[in-house]
């Protein structure tokens, strides 16, 4: 809007009052005071809206917008206050008059005037609007100089407000219901000198804020101006949302700008639960983080339960943005154990931000000084933010400790990290005693860390029939109550590695060792030079599964009776099997049978247990995204957890299929059932499916003679336990079931890394550069069914008069199977031959 154009406006109607109208304008006397040449704001309105057709000025407050956008500009000035224009007694006065000037038209400015009279009356419509929303939406202090309180604003300036509303880039996404209750809280503030500072990075956030006229720079302590927001664009919204400390010092850029503000408490009643928004934020013309308001359950000590709580959540972002965010929100007072985002990122950075790039990004955060010269705050309020970062930084640290567990010591990286913050936060603490606390904590994580280091030993694991077991155990424990350890880089691994004669040589190598290191010494120790080498598994069916030159840790992937060959590339398919790789000849059942179903399911789910508290939440995203991505870093304790249930399915197929007497072979079907039937209600769920889909298995289901001798109570049995397992609408009998139970379980794992792997695949990692966050919540999610299940000890039924327990322990311990589908199709046709037609 030219400025030059309103004084013309202003002139126009000046020479057309004096005119067409001369007693509008007089002296008025105010008391003891007389206003020369001045008019009263009714008559002005009355004035235009008689002189001015009716289809260009629709209503009265129209004209008052008109009289207001001159008085903005001061071509009409009122005598007395700065007042904004009002329809009643108020006294207003032209520029000239004002200066007292006095002069009266002549008859070439009154022909001029008329002859502008129709484009001066569209330009003023056009910009009456604005200014009459500016006139509404004025200070409430002003407005209540002015006589009366924001809510007193009448139905037709709600509309006015309402209308511009809709022009709002800012506003776009909001509901009509929305945008009609702001009309009614709206102000409008404004900032007079370009300079001015809003609100500085950490104050507590009061209001909202949408730029209406002019712009403002966003600037982050240590970063300086990161962007600038222009009109229509909004801020001020993270700290309402978040009940947060502000994350960004705001300084307007020009002259004269103009915002509307929301303060908090209506922003809380209208905006934070209505409306599911999302906040893209940008750095240098680049969106940099996607937040998302997410409503959860807090858990509050009030009598009255839960209280719903919104937050601005990650979807989308880069990662040091992420990180970033997260420590300006979720660390020191804002944690709260309802609200998961800062678990998420800890559960799955290895994707997005591995553990040295972390450790980097957390000591330029600790090291972080202001860029004072780029914001107007003053030396102290830099100092306080500096050392709450500082503060942050350790309690980040001590936080990820407890989520990573074990992997957090095992990394060099987190090693040089808290040897780094250990000596500066020393020199710190001298400076500012207030960082003791933290100091403390990072000293406590070295010391742990330090113990860890101490008492760390170095396990052999030896290739045996039930997968790796333990080699040898330096100091083992007295009572015998050993306490499987899991397999970690550092530790060594026992096995054989068979040529196609069945010669073998044994080697004991690290666990990272790679397979073309394997071949090299395979190759040494046995004379094979020359040949192009490959190393294989070979499973009891024949199958052969050949592996990469960088695969480690290949000795926990084997399947449950398959061995390892090497062999020149081109001799391959000469490879045959061990006779031993078969299997058991004669079945167990006879000493099954003397173990206490109830008992037996108990010693197989401590077993069980073990085995799953040894894998580590990383290791499923290691397999889910693939080994390859993350050098050096093992799977083994998820893969024997894997072997496991194979194993525990196979086996139980085995025992019915060696068992040759039929009724024994009933026997030993009613037995799996009770065995099942006690492992859901211990919820060791992943061995009670195990133990189902081994009595599932075509080579046992087909044993229509045996099935038939069941006795009707296990028929019925065996058909309520299947329910269990009915897959359709993707295993919601399963999930319901789960979702009820509390920890200590064992989830059927199988369909855990199903799940996962479907996360993987239908989402991608990033999206226009962006880390995408919305599949990490969900990767997070699965992991923390894993964490949940296993958050409580099991606890043994110590009352138990069982005799032979140590005879049962060991046996779930060594469970021998026959993994050859096409051999128990074999045992089971002989059993009950197929019948032929
Ligand atoms: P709040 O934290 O309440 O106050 C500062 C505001 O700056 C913040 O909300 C955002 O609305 C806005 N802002 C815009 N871009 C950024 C950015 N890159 N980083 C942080 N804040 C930003």
């Amino acid at each position: 809007m030219s400025i030059k154009k309103l004084h013309h406006a202003g002139f126009v109607l000046r020479t057309l009052i004096l005119d067409r109208s001369p007693n509008l304008i007089s002296d008025h006397k105010v008391g003891p005071r007389t206003f020369r040449r001045c008019m009263v704001g009714s008559e002005m309105v009355d004035w235009i809206l008689q002189q001015s057709p009716a289809s260009i000025i629709k209503c009265r407050l129209h004209a008052v917008g008109m009289w207001q956008a001159l008085l903005e500009e001061n071509a009409l000035s009122h005598v007395g206050r700065e007042l904004p224009f009002a329809d009643n007694h108020q006294l207003y006065r032209f520029q000239e008059d004002h200066l007292g000037l006095e002069s009266q038209p002549n008859p070439v400015e009154v022909q001029r005037a008329e002859e502008d009279w129709m484009d001066t009356l569209s330009f003023l419509t056009k910009i009456c609007s604005d200014a009459l929303m500016r006139l509404i939406l004025k200070k409430p202090s002003e407005i209540r100089m002015w006589g009366f309180e924001p809510h007193d604003r009448h139905v037709e300036e709600l509309e006015i407000i309402y209308e511009e509303l809709l022009h709002i880039k800012a506003l776009a996404h909001l509901s009509t219901m929305v945008k009609r209750e702001l009309a009614k809280v709206l102000v409008i503030q404004t900032v007079d000198k370009e300079g001015t500072t809003m609100f500085h990075q950490g104050d507590e956030g009061h209001s909202w804020f949408i730029i209406l006229k002019g712009s403002v720079n966003v600037i982050k302590y240590g970063q300086g101006v990161v962007c600038v927001l222009n009109e229509g664009d909004d801020f001020g919204k993270l700290a309402l949302v978040n009940d947060a400390p502000r994350a960004a010092t705001i300084v307007v850029r020009e002259d004269n700008s103009q915002f509307l503000r929301v303060d908090k408490g209506d922003f809380n009643r209208i905006l934070k639960n209505v409306e599911a928004n999302t906040v893209r934020l940008k750095e240098h013309g680049k969106d940099v983080l996607v937040l998302q308001t997410v409503l959860f359950d807090k858990r509050t000590n009030s009598p009255t339960g839960n209280s719903k709580v919104q937050r601005y959540s990650v979807m989308a972002g880069v990662p040091e943005k992420i990180l970033e965010y997260l420590m300006e929100t979720r660390i020191e007072g804002n944690m709260d154990e309802v609200d998961t985002l800062l678990e998420d990122f800890l559960l799955t950075h290895v994707i997005f931000m591995p553990i040295p790039k972390l450790c980097k990004s957390l000591l330029n955060h600790y090291h972080s000084e202001c860029l004072s010269s780029s914001t107007p705050n003053s030396m102290d309020a830099d100092d306080e933010f500096v050392f709450a970062k500082k503060k942050k930084v350790a309690s980040f640290v001590d936080f990820w400790s407890v989520v990573a567990n074990t992997s957090f010591s095992e990394s060099t990286a987190v090693r040089d990290l808290l040897e780094t913050l250990t000596l500066d936060a020393q020199e710190d603490t001298r400076t500012k005693p207030e960082l003791q606390e933290s100091l403390t904590k990072i000293q406590r994580l070295v010391e742990r860390m330090r113990r860890d280091e101490e008492c760390k030993q170095r396990h052999t694991w030896e290739v045996q029939k039930q997968g790796l077991s333990e080699f040898r155990r330096p100091s083992s424990d007295a009572s015998g109550s050993k306490q499987r350890a899991p397999i970690r880089i550092h530790d060594e691994a026992i096995f054989r590695v068979f040529c196609a004669d069945h010669t073998y040589t044994t080697l004991r190598t690290s666990v990272i060792t790679t397979v073309k290191q394997i071949i090299n010494s395979v190759s040494e120790k046995m004379c094979l030079g020359g040949h192009d080498l490959v190393l294989c598994e070979v499973k009891s069916c024949g199958e052969r599964v050949t592996y990469r030159s960088d695969d480690i840790c290949i000795t926990s992937r084997l399947s449950c009776n398959g061995q390892i060959f090497i062999s020149p590339r081109e001799h391959l398919d000469a490879l045959t099997p061990l006779p031993s790789q078969d299997g058991p000849e004669d079945g167990t059942m006879a000493i099954l049978e003397t173990m206490d179903s109830r008992e037996f399911a108990q010693q197989l789910t401590l077993y069980d247990f073990e085995l799953f508290k040894c894998i580590h939440e990383y290791e499923l995203i290691y397999s889910n995204f693939g080994r390859s991505l993350f050098p050096g870093c093992i799977t083994a304790n998820l893969d024997l957890f894997i072997r496991r249930f194979n194993e525990t399915q196979y086996w139980v197929a085995t025992e019915i299929l060696l068992t040759v007497n039929i009724h024994k072979r009933v026997q030993s079907i009613k037995k799996f059932l009770k065995i099942a039937l006690y492992c859901k209600d211990l919820q060791n769920i992943n061995a009670f499916f195990a133990i189902m889909m081994g009595i599932c298995n075509t080579a046992v289901s087909r044993l229509g003679q045996t099935w038939e001798k069941l006795p009707a109570k296990f028929k019925r049995l065996h058909t309520e336990l299947e329910a269990h397992m009915d897959p359709t609408r993707n295993h919601r009998t399963y999930r319901l079931w789960v979702a009820k139970l509390s920890p200590p379980m064992i989830p059927f794992m199988p369909l855990l890394l199903k799940d996962l792997t479907f996360i993987h695949d239908g989402n991608k990692n990033y999206f226009d550069g962006l880390v995408n966050f919305e599949k990490m919540h969900l990767i997070a999610s699965s992991i923390r069914m894993v964490k949940f299940s296993r958050s409580e000890p099991f606890a043994t039924d110590t009352t138990t008069l069982v005799k032979n327990i140590q005879e049962i322990k060991q046996y779930v311990r060594h469970l021998q199977v026959i993994d050859n589908q096409k051999l128990l199709n074999q045992l089971s046709n002989r059993l009950e031959p197929p019948k032929t037609i």
